[in-house]
């Protein structure tokens, strides 16, 4: 019999036990035991709940009880969970988690703890929801190098996205039907910003790298200046636009990125739509090979988590060695890093405006849109982030052109 504790009982937490109810022959049949949830730690009581019978509101109680193998850590947030999830592990109590903010800033700590006490760390609930990536990266693909990570790894800006392109939508519109179904919070900046994301590449470029890779260092950008012009632009060239998450790794050199990208429809992660997520991770030897499914959601998430549980009460007294090191990695200036971007432009005379572009870019190939006046867009050549802004500034100062209305990089 396998002991359990659960940190919060809100979204995940309830889908954790519901997962464990519901699949509890084929789950214990893996774990090779029972599994009982002694404890469920929440600030409230669910008085209607078959759970209130194990609810407790002091964490000591579940500190203390060296019968509990397994602490499921689903509260989000750094504080209070990384006090909890450090002294669990301490405890010699293996730990699960949800909580990607947890696994960004302190990962390497815990799976320090983890090591020395005996124990695991496990995360795979972190990135990706219910999509199975962590365990791939550590158990799956050991035998190649990884040279490239590239993700729609946050649900409501897909959504978001998506949305705008079926609909012809601005971003204002969806923004608010997004927080009326839920997805974004009230506050959404750490989806459309790209916070969110950006935390979950620094978590996969961690362990590809082995090393720490910061998530303050990596370049973030959201898709706030994204609108129904662009995606116009862009539907018509044959393309979307996506919030990717990417990281790429050669010759010792790191460099990671949240932005968003013209994604062509020739490229899989362009039929990535709605809420789901998707990872496209390129091995040196295994080339292309790509995860899809619910990034979020109860029980996608709670799958994950419950996968670890099985996991850690599988490998009890054994740790199983995996993640990375707290080494920082450094990253490649993203100003380096070669790019092409699709840029809209305002004039006031066509054909001026045409002939800087040829001057500054080297390219005539104009796209307009119907009903768009004054503007059209072009794709720039290929070039360092910082020769094509250095490009772009000088296009600003050209007698055609009015204004640069957007720069979207393009994929691949
Ligand atoms: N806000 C996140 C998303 C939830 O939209 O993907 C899952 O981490």
């Amino acid at each position: 019999m396998a002991n359990i504790a659960i940190l919060g009982y809100g979204t995940v937490g309830s889908g954790v036990v519901e997962v464990l109810k519901t699949n509890k022959k084929r789950i214990e049949a893996k774990a090779c035991q029972p599994i009982e949830i002694k404890y469920v730690l929440d600030l409230r009581d669910f008085p209607n709940d078959p759970i209130q019978n194990v609810i407790t509101h002091n964490y000591d109680d579940i500190l203390n009880d060296p019968s509990v193998e397994v602490v499921v850590e689903v509260m989000g947030g750094t504080n209070p969970a990384y006090t909890f999830v450090k002294s669990a592990l301490q405890k010699g109590k293996s730990v699960c988690t949800s909580n990607k903010e947890l696994v960004a800033s302190y990962g390497s700590e815990l799976m320090r703890i983890a090591k020395e006490n005996n124990v695991n760390f496990l995360y795979e609930a972190s990135v990706g929801g219910g999509i199975p990536i962590i365990r791939p990266i550590n158990r799956s693909i050991t035998s190649d190098r990884i040279e490239e990570i590239t993700g729609i790894l946050n649900g409501t800006t897909n959504y978001m996205l998506s949305k705008m392109s079926d609909e012809d939508l601005e971003y204002n519109d969806v923004l608010s039907d997004a927080q009326e179904k839920g997805y974004a919070e009230r506050n959404p900046d750490a989806d459309v910003e790209g916070y969110d994301a950006c935390r979950k590449i620094a978590i996969l470029a961690s362990l590809a790298t082995e090393k720490t890779v910061s998530y303050d260092d990596i370049y973030t950008e959201g898709i706030t200046s994204i609108s129904k012009a662009d995606i116009a632009y862009i539907k018509k060239m044959g393309g979307s636009v996506k919030l990717l998450a990417t990281a790429k790794f050669n010759d010792g050199k790191v460099w990671a990125r949240v932005a968003p990208a013209v994604v062509l429809n020739e490229n899989p992660l362009s039929m990535v739509n709605d809420v789901f997520n998707a990872i496209l991770l390129k091995g040196n030897m295994l080339g292309d090979v790509m995860f899809y499914g619910k990034g979020a959601g109860k029980l996608p998430t709670a799958s994950a988590v419950v996968s670890d549980i099985v996991e850690a009460i599988r490998h009890k007294d054994i740790n199983l060695g995996i993640g990375w090191s707290e080494q920082k990695q450094e990253l490649m200036s993203i100003d380096d890093v070669l790019v092409r971007k699709f840029v809209r432009v305002e004039y006031n005379n066509k054909e001026e405006a045409k002939a800087d572009v040829l001057k500054v870019f080297g390219t005539d190939e104009i796209m307009e849109f119907f009903g768009l006046e004054n503007e059209f867009a072009f794709v720039t050549c290929e070039a360092k982030e910082a020769e094509i802004n250095d490009k772009l500034n000088e296009l600003i100062n050209c007698k055609g052109i009015v204004s640069i209305l957007n720069s979207i990089r393009m994929e691949g």
